[in-house]
């Protein structure tokens, strides 16, 4: 270190070397670059000590805290898990209507109610829940059996004329053609008194028959006016919503030959708490009652 000597201008060491009388300044490091340099040092001798840091063949150095991002995943999804068997608990005791009244249990219902009707009822209800000939439309307020929560939730059970399952909803229309219950003329009387009810184009001079004929053979499932009785699961014929069809064409062929809608009971391939989900959900679409 013999050609080291001190700069006259700037007062600082130089490092010795010489270019053509050239002196490179040796100017220290500044005291906080220094420190800094040594926190960070300092800051991974910890790290490594406490955290996975080293890698081995297969894994790497545990850390003295047992960390790993894949363990937080783990906890994470634990604890999802948990605050799910909660609402799902909550969801099997609590009866339907206390379900419906408490909106976050509400809202999970229905989340879940949602999946399961996309899986199992929309090819014979519709993606959008409407419906189609002789698949009711479950979004609107015209209900066959009922549209509050125990009937619905009753129907999805035990489905309707459903014959493996022995509390499914019966009650079937007579073939009154095909029987050979009513005459071709009474029926066909019947048919334009059925019109009229939902104020469609009729004949007029045939209504006053066919009003007999329906307050003999019909007011027992459809009601006294054509109100529907949902206890015989009987629609409706006054408000001009058809599961069939209101033509007269339709209507004529439904009295000839009856019909027979068959709804599956899900009771059997459902459990319980999807099955309450599907009634909320099928509630909620926005004719519950
Ligand atoms: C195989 C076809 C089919 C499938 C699948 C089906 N349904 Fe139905 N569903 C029907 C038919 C047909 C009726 C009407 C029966 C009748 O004429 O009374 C019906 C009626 C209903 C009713 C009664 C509507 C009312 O006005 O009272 C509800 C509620 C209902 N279904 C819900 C569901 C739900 C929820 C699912 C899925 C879990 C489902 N259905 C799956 C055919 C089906
Ligand atoms: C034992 C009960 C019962 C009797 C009696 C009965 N019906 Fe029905 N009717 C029903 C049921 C149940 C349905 C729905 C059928 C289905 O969903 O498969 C229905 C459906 C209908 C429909 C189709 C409605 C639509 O929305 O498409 C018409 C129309 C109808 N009935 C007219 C009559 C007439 C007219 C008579 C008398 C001559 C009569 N029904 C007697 C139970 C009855």
């Amino acid at each position: 270190m013999s050609d080291r000597h001190v700069d006259q201008i700037s007062g600082t060491e130089t490092t010795g070397h010489e270019w053509d009388g050239i002196r490179e300044l040796d100017t220290p490091m500044p005291r906080w670059w220094l420190w800094t340099f040594y926190a960070t040092i300092a800051w991974a001798l910890v790290y490594v000590v406490l955290y996975p840091a080293i890698p081995l063949v297969s894994s790497a150095t545990k850390g003295l805290l047992g960390y790993s991002s894949r363990g937080e995943v783990a906890a994470e999804l634990k604890s999802v898990e948990t605050s799910r068997a909660g609402l799902l608990e909550k969801l099997r005791t609590l009866p339907l209507s206390e379900i419906r009244s408490d909106p976050e249990m509400f809202a999970f219902a229905t989340a879940g109610g949602k999946s399961a009707y996309s899986i199992n009822c929309v090819q014979c209800h519709g993606s959008g829940a409407s419906g189609s000939k002789g698949y009711p439309n479950l979004n609107d307020d015209d209900w066959l059996w009922g549209g509050d929560l125990e009937a619905i939730h009753t129907t999805i059970r035990h489905g309707i004329r459903f014959d493996a399952d022995e509390d499914t909803r019966l009650s079937e229309m007579p073939a009154f053609g095909r029987d050979e219950i009513l005459e071709k003329k009474q029926i066909s009387d019947v048919t334009e008194y059925v019109l009229s009810l939902s104020k469609l184009e009729h004949d007029a001079s045939a209504v006053a028959n066919g009003a007999a004929v329906f307050s003999e053979n019909c007011a027992s499932c459809h009601g006294d006016t054509g109100q529907g009785l949902q206890e015989f699961g009987g629609p409706a014929l006054n408000d001009a919503i058809w599961l069939f069809g209101g033509s007269r064409e339709i209507i004529l062929e439904t009295i000839t030959n009856s019909r027979k809608g068959v709804m599956p009971a899900w009771g059997h391939r459902l459990d319980p708490v999807t099955i309450k989900q599907l009634t909320l959900f099928v509630h909620s679409l926005g004719g519950g009652k």
